[in-house]
């Protein structure tokens, strides 16, 4: 046992602000209120339903996640959002067609009196979509103090005591590093002057976090990870995480490639490709938001499988990453996966996978254990990247110098070990040897 952490009680109400109140923040919120009223339960939502081992085998000691630690009760949050269309949360998840309307009509009041607040959009950004709900601002300065008054008036009206916000918006085009992000002072040197590299997701990041709230980038697109977003982390204690929420196929990549590198077997080729038919598929059928988002799932399997270190096995990996916008399957996406594989002596396998899967349904628990997380880092005193959050995400925030984790398993273990610690409890190595002495 080491000595605690202090961290704040989770006291009062939590706002959790969602810029983009589309397919996967209504199926957040929709489910939180359904489960408030008891009408489903929150699977697949670790905060919610894990438990974590404390100390040896023996002990028997193995509470809930959410016994363990003060996390914020969902009873005591409150939503909000922007959108650039003006659908109350009731019409947006009616349009999104995740959840079906008998459950919707159940928290209806409570989802129709979430109105997005008006977006700070522009096109450049998202090109295949458009939106009355937007602002008007003289620059992206002006832009940004307006998302600062939003976010002081919600939590006023809101009486809330605690925010986070989560950027559950569209894939936004690709945009590399350039130099109005390297340090704070040139970011807002560009936010004045207008400047092209900063999207719409950098004006409501760099409102949050100046704000000193958390912030999560649930979406593929550079948000927060830009240096100059970390130097305004770093001063107004922040916690951020992201990016990229891991769900359908890529929580399945990073399932089965640790399983295949355990065991030395050897990867020839990794075909993926996938069908879907909502509004984000909708905004990936655009070649710009696409190469985000192809980025983002390409990234896991060099890291898993460390070509560097295993030549034999994995060097020159054929990788494909295929998204079809195919409009009757709507968030039903399905995937299929085609894996060449050699084992002893080379001899070739294939492993195929075909994942019906249900795109928000995934989402929906990690933007509910991100908020929370985040809000538990905040009042732990940890601020900037949130490494131990990388279980949720495709491209895990990391610290420059190092290479991200992306072994689901190796994640997890790194989660609960970082709960241990705030509480200080002994870190769980699986050792093991005290059992057999
Ligand atoms: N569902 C998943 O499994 C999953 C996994 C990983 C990442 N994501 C990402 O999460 C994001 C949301 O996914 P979705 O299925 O809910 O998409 P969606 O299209 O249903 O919702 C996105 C919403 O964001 C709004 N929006 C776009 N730009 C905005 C802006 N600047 N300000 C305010 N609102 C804005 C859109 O109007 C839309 O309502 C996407 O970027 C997607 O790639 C989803």
């Amino acid at each position: 046992m080491s000595t605690p952490v202090e961290i704040a009680p989770a006291s009062g109400k939590l706002g959790v602000l969602l810029v983009g109140l589309g397919a996967v923040s209504t199926t957040t919120i929709a489910g939180v209120f359904a489960i408030r009223k008891g009408l489903a339960k929150p699977i697949g939502s670790l905060t919610q339903m894990g438990t974590i081992r404390l100390g040896k085998r023996t002990e028997n000691r193995t509470p809930l996640i959410k016994d363990f630690l003060p996390l914020a009760d969902l009873n005591d949050i409150v939503f909000g959002g922007w959108d650039i269309f003006a659908d109350n949360c009731y019409e947006a998840a009616k349009h999104a067609g995740v959840l079906e309307e008998k459950l919707l009509d159940q928290v209806k009041d409570e989802l129709a009196a979430i109105k997005p607040m008006s977006a700070v959009f522009d096109r450049q950004y998202v090109k295949r979509l458009d939106g009355p709900n937007v602002k008007k601002g003289k620059n992206k300065k002006d832009l940004a103090d307006q998302l600062i008054a939003d976010i002081r008036t919600f939590k006023a009206d809101n009486k809330c005591d605690r925010l986070v916000m989560i950027w559950a918006g569209s894939t936004e085009v690709f945009i590399t590093e350039q130099p109005c992000h390297r340090s704070l002072a040139a970011f807002e040197a560009g936010l004045e002057a207008n400047d092209p590299a900063i999207a719409s997701s950098m004006i409501y990041a760099y409102a949050a976090i100046k704000e000193g709230l958390p912030y999560a980038n649930a979406a593929p697109n550079l948000s927060a990870e830009v240096p100059a977003l970390r130097e305004l982390a770093a001063k107004t204690g922040s916690p951020v995480c992201g990016n990229d929420m891991k769900t359908g196929q890529t929580l399945i990549k990073t399932i089965i490639a640790p399983g295949l590198k355990a065991r030395m077997i050897g990867v020839a080729g990794w075909y993926s490709t996938n069908i879907l038919g909502n509004r984000d598929g909708e905004v990936l059928d655009d070649p710009e938001s696409f190469k985000t988002k192809e980025e983002s799932k390409k990234g896991a399997l060099d890291y898993i499988f460390q070509p560097n270190l295993y030549p034999d096995l994995y060097k020159d990996i054929s990788h494909v990453v295929r998204i079809n916008y195919y409009p009757p399957r709507g968030d039903n996406k399905e995937g299929w996966d085609n894996i060449d594989i050699f084992g002893w002596l080379g001899y070739p396998m294939q492993l195929k996978i075909n994942f019906l899967c249900r795109d928000s349904i995934l989402a929906a628990p990690i933007v509910l254990d991100s908020a929370l997380f985040l809000d538990l880092a905040k009042r732990a005193n940890m601020h900037g990247i949130q490494e131990w959050l990388s279980f949720y995400y495709k491209s895990p925030m990391h610290a420059p110098e190092i290479y991200p984790e992306h072994d689901l398993f190796i994640q997890l273990m790194k989660l609960k070990n970082t709960l241990r610690y705030l509480k200080g409890e002994d870190l769980i190595t699986h050792l093991g040897r005290e059992y057999y002495d």
